[in-house]
């Protein structure tokens, strides 16, 4: 188990750092490569775990996923129709993205597989996915869930498609905003005989939609809904050259990290700047947080940008609505900002955070709380209260959430003592280098 050991910071965080490649953009380039015909090329790939979950299981269905040099990647596809069964159960380890994204692929399949996932994702809800999928023909079983029988768990079993049986059109409106259930749709409907229409209560994540409209994929925007209609599309997807943007979600930790500490000055660079995710950098100009951002063009379809954080006076603001999807993944390192800012900060909209990795809501107020910070769980989010003083150092698990673990150690920079985090081996499926990055910055972390 590894067990870190942050001690406060004696002098502001200072420097310009590079972060890993985006988790969520890394999946789908491995996703589509392995669909596509002929060789692609992936570049600046880092390796967290969640992506290697994901190249395992493409190079488990026939795709040649190849290293060629450090963060490059070669992917001989199999083509759309060219995937074999595999010899094994699918392991997506931590990540939800690999196993909801290849039931939808798996869905349209004539073999059957099965998914499975460690601890953590055997308890996230799959059914989401699986009611439309099964909507449109798709044969898919998982574990009923012990207390919600409406419920399903992964292992998830996916087909066979019978071979007299097509995956049909669907119209679907997901309840939730959600990369996840949007791309699972997505992918199925590149084997459905029919139109997939998908729409969903605000704009998530849409790095499937960019990959696929760049690889030409008969895929169009219909008012605020997507609309898939391979009838007269020749059903091949090109292989393509790619270099992978960093990931902002990394990125937010290091931000925070500056703009929480006096005198601190932060860059990342060639960070991915979609719209969709940036929710924490509006979150942090809302709250007066040091923020500069500067274009950097284009990579891989995604706008880029080097981003600089430094400390200034913080004011609680609410986070709520269509921002809380384009910042899902970062309301646990925003409660940092919170727990930094004049006044209480109240998260709301947010019951999504509770099926992530860990329960979020209930993880970050028990954090929060075990530093020192008054914090109040709501059934749909959280309220922070702000204070300039020392944190109390605290003794965290992680509960095997690698956000959680990274998140307590920005907070442990701020406190009055060592605090100790167990658990943290997760880092590794987002960001590997995470220690190594906040030592460069300044900041003194054991690994035990
Ligand atoms: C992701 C989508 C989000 C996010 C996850 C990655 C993706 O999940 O939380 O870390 O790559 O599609 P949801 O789609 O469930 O919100």
């Amino acid at each position: 188990m590894t067990t870190l050991v942050v001690h406060p910071l004696t002098a502001p965080l200072k420097g310009s750092v590079p972060v890993p490649s985006d988790k969520s953009i890394g999946h789908r380039a491995l996703l589509f490569a392995s669909l596509a015909e002929g060789t692609s090329s992936i570049r600046g790939f880092s390796y967290g775990e969640d992506n290697v979950s994901t190249a395992k299981a493409m190079r488990a269905m026939g795709a040649v996923v190849e290293d060629t040099g450090p963060g490059e990647l070669r992917v001989t596809g199999t083509g759309l129709f060219g995937l074999k069964a595999p010899s094994e159960p699918l392991d997506c380890g931590n990540s939800g993205t690999t196993m909801r994204l290849l039931a939808g692929l798996l869905s349209g399949q004539r073999f059957s597989s099965t998914l499975v996932g460690d601890a953590s994702l055997t308890k996230r809800p799959m059914m989401r996915i699986v009611a439309p999928l099964r909507a449109r023909g798709a044969l898919i079983e998982g574990r009923i869930h012990p207390t919600k029988p409406a419920e399903l768990l992964p292992p998830l079993v996916v087909g066979p498609l019978p071979s007299d049986k097509v995956l049909t059109d669907l119209e679907y409106a997901s309840p939730v905003a959600s990369a996840q259930v949007k791309s699972a749709i997505l992918l199925s409907g590149l084997y459905a005989h029919g139109t997939t229409i998908v729409s969903e209560p605000s704009l998530s994540r849409d790095h499937t939609e960019r990959m696929l409209y760049s690889l030409g994929a008969p895929l169009k925007a219909v008012g605020t809904a997507l609309q898939l209609d391979p009838a007269g599309w020749s059903g091949t997807l090109p292989a393509f050259e790619m270099e992978i943007p960093g990931d902002i979600s990394a990125a937010a930790f290091l931000l925070v990290a500056a703009q929480t500490t006096p005198g601190s000055h932060v860059t990342v660079r060639g960070v991915g700047v979609n719209p969709t995710r940036i929710g924490i950098l509006d979150i942090a100009r809302g709250m007066g947080a040091g923020l500069s951002i500067m274009p950097q063009g284009e990579q891989g379809g995604e706008p880029v940008a080097e981003i600089s954080a430094w400390s200034e006076g913080l004011r609680g603001v609410t986070i709520e609505g269509e921002l809380v999807p384009r910042a899902i993944d970062e309301i646990p390192i925003a409660c940092v900002l919170a727990a930094r800012a004049r006044g209480v900060t109240h998260i709301r909209d947010a019951s999504e955070l509770r099926v992530k990795e860990s329960d979020r809501v209930a993880t970050m107020v028990h954090v929060l709380r075990s530093f020192g910070v008054t914090s109040e769980e709501l059934d749909d989010g959280l309220t922070v209260e702000g204070t300039q003083q020392p944190f109390t150092p605290a003794c965290i698990d992680s509960h095997g959430d690698h956000r959680i673990a990274m998140t307590s150690a920005v907070l442990a920079l701020g406190a009055s003592g060592p605090s100790t985090i167990t658990n943290c081996e997760c880092i590794a499926t987002s960001f590997p280098r995470f220690v190594g990055t906040l030592r460069a910055l300044g900041a003194r972390i054991d690994v035990a």
